[in-house]
């Protein structure tokens, strides 16, 4: 069954169009608020070095820069040359330090050693194909005394809309087009095996919590279907008839009912957040 590095695939192959329908939709609902939870438990100062990976469109990459303040330094890495061009369109948030952006893989990240006093890499994990070399590569980049701060969405069922989207699918287009959605952003939602991953990577003081935050999409099962453009199934999407899509749309709709008040699907996203340490015996 395809899964997480499948999808990152389709990432890195993805349209600034395709992406756009990420950064309009589910930046601003989703994981713009989340950037603000990894960032309070990580706690940035004023002046330090921070690298985001998997930056996306530089959700918290700049959040990040707006933290540590002009004294400080920000680098935001991601594979995905369409992620990268929106990041860099952006315009830098006042008092935020240099901000700058590197095309490169996870388990290959273009930077120096110990350079970095912070590591974050927000819902990225999830899609690498060797995360055991991305996490090493992270802990290379930081300095002994470094932090890291990681996010990866829970299982499929803690995220009622992305759920209701994945049975609509399923009724649609078949079982295996669903079990290819949730095995993508919600295929490592076990908290034990990330925090297997992040200490049997080298880190230590591996801290993991389980946060949900609300997420609203005002404009109703309409919009929340179109977070499906920015997926690895938008290409099946794309080959649908006029008729399908109607379907889809109808199904969608159904599925959401629960959650679904005046008109505006509310409900919430579950996540597990990470923190460790490289602590003072790195070699
Ligand atoms: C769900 S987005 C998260 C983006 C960003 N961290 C945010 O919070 O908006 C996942 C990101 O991981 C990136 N990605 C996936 N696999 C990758 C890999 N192997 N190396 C680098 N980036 C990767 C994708 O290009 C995409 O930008």
């Amino acid at each position: 069954m395809p899964g997480g590095p499948e999808w990152g695939a389709a990432f890195a192959a993805a349209s600034t169009d395709a992406m756009s329908f990420y950064d309009e939709i589910m930046v601003p609902r989703l994981f713009a608020p989340w950037s603000e939870i990894l960032l309070d438990e990580l706690k940035p100062q004023r002046g330090q070095a921070v690298l985001d990976v998997a930056c996306g469109p530089g959700t918290v990459t700049r959040q990040a820069a707006l933290r540590v303040g002009p004294s400080g330094r920000v680098t935001g890495c991601d594979f995905s040359p369409a992620m990268l061009e929106l990041a860099r369109s952006k315009t830098p948030l006042d008092a935020s330090a240099p901000t700058d952006y590197l095309e490169c893989p996870a388990d290959s990240l273009e930077v120096p050693d110990d350079d970095f006093d912070m590591v974050t890499c927000q819902q990225g994990v999830q899609f690498f194909p060797d995360r055991r070399a991305a996490l090493v590569e992270m802990r290379r980049v930081l300095r002994p005394s470094g932090q890291l701060g990681i996010a990866v969405w829970c299982d499929l069922d803690t995220c009622p809309p992305f759920a209701a989207l994945g049975r609509a699918l399923g009724q649609v287009l078949g079982n295996e087009t669903a079990d290819a959605y949730a095995a993508g952003p919600w295929g490592f939602g076990d908290s034990n095996k990330l925090v297997d991953l992040v200490t049997e990577s080298g880190f230590i003081n591996v801290q993991v919590r389980r946060c949900e935050l609300p997420v609203f999409f005002e404009g109703g099962p309409d919009q929340l279907m179109l977070t499906l453009r920015a997926a690895s199934v938008s290409t099946v999407l794309a080959q649908l008839s006029e008729d399908r899509l109607s379907a889809l749309a109808a199904a969608v709709k159904d599925a959401t009912r629960p959650i679904t008040f005046d008109g505006i699907v509310r409900s919430h996203a579950t996540s597990n957040i990470v923190t460790a340490t490289v602590g003072d015996g790195k070699v």
